[in-house]
């Protein structure tokens, strides 16, 4: 039991260290928020970044079929762009389905968005990563791995609130069961066996009886 506290306290910690920084930013007249990359560090971060591990992580993503499914078709056609800026997308949604703001690309449905000249002139690379093939879009932007980032930091917080949960119920019991422990061997000490009580208690009884 000790044991297992301990570990929980550990991976509480793990958590929160590993994720404790970084979050979306938000971005004028759009209700989603922007990822990027160098608002995140520590060995999270330098994981998911690797090229070993982000192969591997956007095949992953790619294969969910994640952006294909965040279309959405009002009365037959794509939703319209303003429908699509009031929308509340996942950081995954956001990161990797869609080129950043700040790229200036128009909005043709929520997977193909036209380049225009301008995004040369801002200084992200990932307006030169997205691609409106639908096997490339941003899945090699930085924003797709701030997005799986903010997304892995939004899971472990909340299996740290339940393990947070489970680890005060934990203690609470382990606090219990030291304390009835630690009151048994007392009673223990005092008083050997609870046969001895017993026979204590008997010689008044018989004394209460031969009394009569
Ligand atoms: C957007 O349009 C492209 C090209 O017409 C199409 O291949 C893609 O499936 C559409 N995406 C969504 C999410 O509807």
């Amino acid at each position: 039991m000790f044991l297992i506290i301990v570990v929980l306290i550990g991976f509480v910690i793990f958590a929160y260290v590993v994720t404790d920084k970084g979050s979306g930013r938000p971005v004028p007249n759009r209700a989603y928020l922007d990822y990027y990359l160098p608002d995140y560090s520590g060995w999270l971060k330098d994981r998911v970044a690797s090229d070993e591990y982000w192969r591997k992580i956007s095949s992953c993503i790619r294969d969910s079929d994640v952006c294909r499914k965040s279309g959405r078709v009002v009365g037959g056609f794509p939703e319209s762009v303003d429908e699509y800026y009031r929308r509340r997308l996942s950081p995954i949604e956001s990161g990797c389905c869609k080129p950043p703001t700040e790229c200036g690309f128009t909005y043709v449905n929520e997977t193909t968005w036209n380049p225009i000249d301008s995004a040369f002139v801002v200084n992200n690379r990932d307006c030169i990563r997205w691609g409106n093939d639908q096997e490339q879009l941003c899945y090699n932007c930085n924003s797709c791995k701030a997005g799986v980032l903010a997304g892995l930091r939004k899971s472990w917080r909340k299996v740290s609130v339940i393990n947070i949960v489970v680890l005060i119920i934990l203690v609470i019991a382990y606090v219990v069961a030291c304390a009835a422990f630690r009151n048994n061997r007392r009673m223990d000490n005092d008083e050997p066996y609870e046969q001895t009580r017993m026979e204590k208690a008997r010689p008044s009884w018989i004394r209460l009886k031969r009394g009569i």
